[in-house]
């Protein structure tokens, strides 16, 4: 079973950031999860659509500059992210999933990937693209074909497996408290990855191991890769 850092080790380290995220690279993840988001002229990643509670700055994030928003403190004297800050630290080291959050000029957002495919920073395998807007993952399917997208979901509404695979989605992303047997037999009957948040508990991270998961969200992956790694995994 996959271990995807959520928003980085962020039980250890503040969320979204360099050190959370290379903590994650030390502890050999298979995945790193970042939130990103619009600011007023670039792409930050950070989880809230307001600065306040994870930095020292306040304000909408969309209504920042990039310039003012590396001045705020996002814990720990680290500085709010850029997405290429993170392209370049992940690039195709893990698997790097970028979760839309409050995302606009998604256009600007394809040239962005498909520039750093070319320029061989990021890898097209090792990148999905998640969010719960589902249909922004319809739009960025259409312009980038060859990107994975990642149908987050909390509640699991019924035919979703089915829906996933007319959006083409690679994977279905999952809150832990509404999977089931048959709806992953169901989504990977249909070819899709099924990966479960947020995953921090060791009987949490057992059950979702028992029930066939590809993958979970966690904030302490490097527990989670011990409970595994005592269990067979
Ligand atoms: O991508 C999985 C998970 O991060 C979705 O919820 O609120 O933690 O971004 P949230
Ligand atoms: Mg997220």
């Amino acid at each position: 079973m996959k271990v995807f850092a959520h928003r980085g080790a962020s039980g250890n380290h503040p969320e979204n950031t360099e050190i959370a995220i290379s903590s994650a690279l030390n502890i050999g993840v298979d995945g790193i999860e970042l939130d990103l988001q619009s600011c007023l002229d670039d792409y930050v990643i950070i989880h809230d659509s307001w600065l306040d509670r994870t930095t020292s700055g306040q304000g909408k994030v969309n209504a920042t500059a990039f310039a003012d928003i590396q001045r705020v403190d996002a814990g720990n004297g680290q500085k709010v992210p850029g997405l290429q800050d993170v392209i370049n630290w992940v690039g195709n080291k893990t698997l790097l999933n970028l979760e839309l959050k409050h995302t606009f000029s998604l256009d600007k957002l394809v040239s962005t990937l498909e520039h750093n495919v070319d320029q061989g920073r990021l890898s097209r395998e090792k990148l999905i693209v998640s969010s719960f807007d589902h249909h922004q993952l319809q739009w960025l399917k259409q312009h980038l074909p060859w990107v994975k997208i990642g149908a987050l979901t909390s509640s699991i509404p019924l035919g979703y497996a089915e829906f996933a695979q007319r959006l083409n989605a690679y994977s279905l992303h999952l809150d832990k408290n509404f999977v089931n047997h048959e709806f992953i037999a169901d989504a990977k009957a249909r070819g899709l990855e099924v990966y479960a948040y947020t995953v921090d508990k060791d009987e949490d991270i057992l059950a979702m191991q028992a029930l066939g998961l590809d993958g979970v969200f966690t904030n302490f992956p490097c527990n989670t890769k011990q409970v595994l790694a005592q269990h067979g995994d």
